[in-house]
């Protein structure tokens, strides 16, 4: 038997979870401690990726002297799309390709550390980006030797890219959005400074942070990593691998958070202790859902923010017009999670206790009770009532299906298989949420 070779188990479902997670350091002023890390890091030529409108907020401009001050040579890319598409990444790696740099840094929210993530594939190990797009939309490509430094330093609370292995990205021609996935896109540093989210519309918080929810709820409630196949090889193990022991401790320190702290971080932007714990919400979640993964929500939501381009979102300074991520998330885990409760009932309870920080006596118990509680949180962080005030009606449901079902890599998470006629039931539940 050579080195690498795994021996022979009899068992053909899994029996092996992993849980990575990025360095992270929290706090008040952590990033005025960015270009230590970076030059920790061995970074002596960096590709600043950073958000147009953080940049213009004066945001970056502290990190950035840190690096004058430690003798790092970089170069900013703000280049950025909100939601990046294949070519909006495709001309990121192009530039990071053309610099040669070392090391990457982002600055900015989930969109801003993807295009890092991205631009650091690409031009670490050559390619387009439809080559390493999950199939079945690309060809899944893995790079095969670990990319370059990348210090991640989120300005919003939601997505928790600093702590994952994926980044998302918008197809328009094919009319989908999907993701590039695998363990060497997760940054090597996060810093995590809740004053760089202080400036940030309430629109941006209450989506952001509806997100957060969702990647904790859809992790907890996901399928049992070891009802899963076995994998033939360590290297076909999904990021995505089921609700385990340790991916549940981060979901749930995440939905607690939530539950406590993200109405008061719509409601009032200078309330720092809130956003802190919404901005360390995200992170947990991220920490969760990069082990866990996320279904059903998340699955429908791709579609949702795909197929149409119509919905200017209130609140956001962009005039672009896109379905903010998770608003797109939130507005069908209501029915979701309605549909996915009687396959595990307890853990649909659990949510509802940690969101509502009570406990939750079984003759409460039923289908209705987190939907319940999901729906009161998004009235009051002014989210969406559905699917329908995102720009669809019914003639669409059968196109967001399809779109849906493309998103194997997810659906397969959940504890329960939704085919079409779920998947469609779904969306009409959720057009009017209220
Ligand atoms: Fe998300």
């Amino acid at each position: 038997m050579s080195a690498i070779e795994t021996p022979i188990r009899s068992s053909t479902t899994e029996s092996v979870f992993t849980v990575e997670a990025t360095p992270l350091k929290f706090g008040s002023g952590a990033s005025l401690e960015a270009g230590w890390e970076l030059q920790r890091l061995g970074v002596k030529h960096a590709m600043v990726v950073c958000d147009p409108q953080v940049r213009a907020a004066g945001l970056a401009d502290a990190i950035l002297a840190q690096f004058d001050s430690v003798g790092i040579g970089y170069e900013i890319y703000d280049a950025i799309q909100i939601e990046p598409t294949d070519a909006s990444l495709a001309a990121a790696g192009a530039a990071a390709r053309e610099g040669n740099f070392d090391g990457f840094v982002s600055i900015g929210g989930g969109s801003t550390i993807d295009t890092a993530k991205v631009a650091n594939l690409l031009s670490t190990h050559g390619g387009d980006v439809i080559d390493y797009v999950n199939p079945p939309v690309g060809g899944g490509r893995k790079p095969d030797s670990p990319l370059r430094p990348h210090l991640a330093i989120p300005t919003t609370a939601g997505t928790g890219s600093e702590a994952t292995t994926v980044a998302v990205l918008d197809l328009p021609e094919l009319k989908v959005k999907s993701g590039i996935s695998h363990r060497y896109l997760r940054p090597a540093q996060a810093i995590v400074d809740p004053e760089l989210s202080r400036t940030m519309p309430a629109a941006v918080t209450s989506s952001a942070g509806l997100d957060v929810v969702c990647h904790a709820a859809e992790s907890y409630i996901s399928r049992q990593f070891d009802t899963r196949p076995r994998p033939a090889s360590p290297a076909d193990r999904p990021p995505y691998q089921g609700a385990n022991p340790v991916a549940d401790l981060w979901s749930a320190r995440a939905l607690e958070y939530g539950g406590k702290y993200l109405r008061r971080a719509v409601a009032d932007g200078n309330d720092v202790e809130a956003r802190g714990f919404m901005m360390l919400a995200a992170s947990l979640a991220g920490i969760g859902f990069g082990s866990a993964g996320v279904h059903i929500p998340h699955a429908c939501a791709y579609p949702i923010a795909g197929l149409k381009h119509t919905f200017q979102p209130p609140g956001y300074e962009t005039d672009h017009p896109f379905v903010p991520h998770g608003w797109s998330v939130i507005v069908t885990s209501p029915a979701a999670f309605r549909f996915t409760f009687d396959a595990a009932p307890e853990r649909h309870r659990k949510v509802a206790e940690f969101l509502t920080g009570r406990h939750i006596a079984s003759n409460e118990l039923d289908a209705d009770t987190l939907p319940r509680i999901l729906l009161e949180l998004m009235r009051d962080v002014d989210a969406p009532s559905g699917v329908r005030a995102l720009g669809y009606d019914e003639d669409d449901i059968p196109e967001l299906v399809e779109g849906a079902l493309k998103q194997q890599r997810l659906l397969v998470i959940s504890p329960k298989q939704p085919g079409p006629d779920d998947l469609a039931q779904i969306y009409r539940d959720s057009m009017e949420n209220w």
